[in-house]
């Protein structure tokens, strides 16, 4: 009898082992179809691909990627998107734009001289002065000199468009910083600058006034 038992049980079991694999232009059998398939939402299944495209003409028919937040969308926490256009023109009315940071807090100047640390003293040198390490090996011409007193009167609009668009030889950060930190390295790089000709004259009458 028990001898019995256990040749049902190995006939069973090997039975099952094999109804999943006897035929192998076939799937086998799934037990626990859960584990086999994957139960994650997958937003772009039914397009059935995996190659992605920036090929707006197959749209439909790949996973389009454009690179772009969805129009009209700003991401929380996010500044207002800038519209000025990357051109000329544009260029021109950039120097209007004023400056959404009013002060900043000692933090965010530590965290905005960070910021420029990683992103920008590679070229402009850690005191702007346009003498980075790949400044000084050649390697990249004409990199500004912050200090100077072109950029000095340069307005915070007019850097935030060439950070935002790119100048020359100079990338854009549109995509290495948000608008907020752009705006904060801006700060940042004001406080590397010498005061402008007519603020240091207004603080030297402010002293006497107060005398
Ligand atoms: C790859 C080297 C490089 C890096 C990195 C770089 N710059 Fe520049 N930057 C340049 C060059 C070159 C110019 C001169 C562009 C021109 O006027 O032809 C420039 C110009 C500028 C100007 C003047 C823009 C204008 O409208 O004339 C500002 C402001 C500036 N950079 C700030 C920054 C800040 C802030 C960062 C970091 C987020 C940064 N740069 C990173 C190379 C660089």
């Amino acid at each position: 009898m028990k001898k019995i038992a256990t040749i049902v049980v190995l006939v069973l079991t090997a039975s099952i082992a094999f109804i999943g694999c006897d035929n192998k232009r076939e799937t086998g059998k799934i037990y626990m179809p859960d584990m086999a398939y994957s139960r994650a939402y997958e937003t772009y299944a039914q397009r059935d691909s995996a190659a992605f495209t920036t090929d707006a003409t197959a749209k439909g028919a790949k996973i389009y990627y454009d690179n772009n937040p969805v129009q009209g969308t700003i991401k929380r926490g996010e500044l207002f998107p800038y519209t000025l256009p990357n051109d000329s023109n544009g260029y021109k009315m950039s120097a209007t734009v004023m400056n959404p940071i009013a002060a900043m807090t000692e933090a965010q100047m530590k965290e905005a001289g960070r910021l420029f640390n990683i992103n920008c003293a590679i070229c402009h040198g850690e005191k702007g002065a346009g003498n980075g390490p790949i400044a000084t090996a050649g390697k990249i011409g004409g990199i500004a000199n912050l200090t100077l007193e072109a950029y000095v009167k340069m307005t915070d609009g007019t850097m935030f468009h060439s950070l935002t668009y790119g100048k020359n030889n100079m990338g854009s950060y549109a995509s290495q910083l948000s608008r907020d930190q752009r705006w904060m390295v801006i700060k940042y790089v004001r406080s590397l600058q010498p005061k402008p000709a007519t603020e240091a004259a207004a603080a030297v009458s402010d002293t006497t006034k107060k005398i």
